[in-house]
């Protein structure tokens, strides 16, 4: 069971911060489930709500200092995890070369179970401790080391959506399936964590890279596999000019990447497509009404995608989450995402299309959760959610921002967004356990 008392921050509502003062928030010992949530509670009346609410007297409470808050877990939506070892270099080049000169190569290497094991160690360690609650990954073709990945995340306690990734056409021949390989490995890895899952923390995720190195028989065996174990999809999707022409080039009859995915039963309500920022408006019409939802990857879109991902221009329908595509993105931090989000936006000349701090928390908690299919469990902070949240801290030794005057929680707030890192989090909740690493 978890006690803490003091003041939680969080975005039920887009584009607005709701500060929650004086709150006593309590979860159950076996489900992590949020079972009291008391706002605007004085600490002398502490005692008289326990014994209300039959609670034991003695209930071991954590109180937060007026420098701390609580804010719900990030929610990583897409990051690519065997291209850590390169993240923060290497993104000199448009994408289809970034892939061949870089990025297979790298994930090549997930052959060997070694080493699997130790990048996927250091990876989720660094993203707990930035903050990353819950990760949507993509693997790589291996099915042990996706395995591996998997493993990882459920032993550091980490909500966790893997993809085993599938390929057959236009990858390196030592970095291919056939696609009879590819959708076996996808089955098979689907039906491993489901034997695995016994917290319900982890999901598999059919994962077809993108639609060049995807043949249609593959998509559509993939589209069977999702429906069969309705389990969520994800993929990236008209993400830069580059890739546009590819699928042109691949698929002259078909209108764009939509309308394939479409036809090969990948678009979902479960679907986390990546990117998007060549979606047109019809495309995006399609995809509110399958109910999926587009991975905003604001620090790789600056890079690869020759476009800024328009968040306010579409319907306020489609759902919306921030990813940090390491290693196209060159930080595992959701805090550089939510940043890279604002700066991005504000290259609108119309203010109604910039993006501000608000949004961009509520894309990288509440928003994520939505466009995953979590957010009656996680996002924000509810009676019957699960307990997944940060203890901030903005005093903490060897802080990165200073606080020189008197400054009301909302700013506070804000410099944690612009200004914090890994250093003001200072515990990390995964369904009411701690995990910090
Ligand atoms: N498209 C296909 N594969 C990838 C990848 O690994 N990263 C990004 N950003 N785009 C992709
Ligand atoms: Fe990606």
């Amino acid at each position: 069971m978890v006690a803490i008392y003091g003041t939680l921050v969080h975005t039920p509502v887009k584009g607005k911060v709701d500060i929650l003062l004086n709150t006593l928030i309590i979860t159950d010992e076996h489900t992590g489930i949020i079972t009291q949530l008391q706002s605007n509670l004085p600490r002398t009346e502490i005692p008289t709500f326990l014994k209300e609410q039959h609670l034991p007297e003695d209930t071991n409470i954590r109180y937060l200092s007026p420098f701390q808050f609580i804010l719900p877990g990030f929610i990583d939506t897409h990051i690519h995890a065997p291209q850590y070892p390169f993240t923060g270099t290497c993104t000199d080049l448009p994408l289809t070369e970034w892939l061949n000169k870089y990025t297979f190569p790298c994930e090549k290497r997930y052959q060997d179970t070694d080493w699997a094991k130790s990048i996927y160690q250091v990876l989720v360690r660094r993203l707990l401790r930035n903050g990353t609650t819950t990760a949507v990954y993509f693997a790589s073709i291996h099915l042990e080391a996706t395995k591996i990945l998997a493993d990882t995340t459920l032993t550091m306690g980490q909500r966790a959506l893997v993809g085993l990734v599938s390929m057959d056409r236009n990858a390196p021949d030592d970095y291919i399936d056939t696609t009879e390989t590819a959708i076996h490995k996808a089955e098979t890895f689907i039906q491993y964590c489901k034997e695995r899952d016994s917290r319900q923390i982890l999901t598999p995720v059919v994962t077809p890279r993108f639609i060049p190195t995807c043949t249609i028989p593959l998509l559509e065996g993939l589209g069977q596999l999702a429906k069969k174990y309705n389990v969520p999809v994800q993929s990236h999707i008209s993400e830069s000019l580059d890739e546009v022409a590819f699928v042109r080039h691949l698929h002259p009859d078909v209108e764009s990447d939509t309308t394939l995915f479409d036809a090969c039963g990948l678009l979902t309500e479960r679907s986390i497509m990546a990117h998007g920022v060549h979606l047109s408006d019809k495309d995006v019409q399609v995809m509110v009404e399958r109910g999926s939802g587009v991975a905003v990857c604001p620090l790789s879109n600056a890079y690869f995608a020759n476009g800024v991902f328009p968040v306010k221009r579409h319907p306020s329908n489609l759902k919306m989450g921030l990813g940090t595509d390491v290693a196209g993105g060159y930080s595992p931090s959701m805090l550089n995402s939510m940043r890279q989000a604002v700066i991005s936006s504000s290259f609108w000349q119309d203010e109604q299309r910039q993006v501000d701090w608000k949004t961009a928390l509520y894309m990288a908690t509440i928003g994520g959760a939505e466009l995953i299919g979590l957010s009656h469990i996680i996002g924000s902070f509810m009676i019957s959610k699960q307990l997944d949240a940060l203890v901030i801290d903005l005093k903490t030794d060897n802080s990165p921002l200073d606080l020189l005057w008197d400054e009301p929680i909302e700013l506070l707030v804000e410099k944690f967004i612009n200004l914090g890192d890994d250093r003001c989090i200072i515990d990390v909740l995964v369904g009411g356990n701690y995990v910090t690493p």
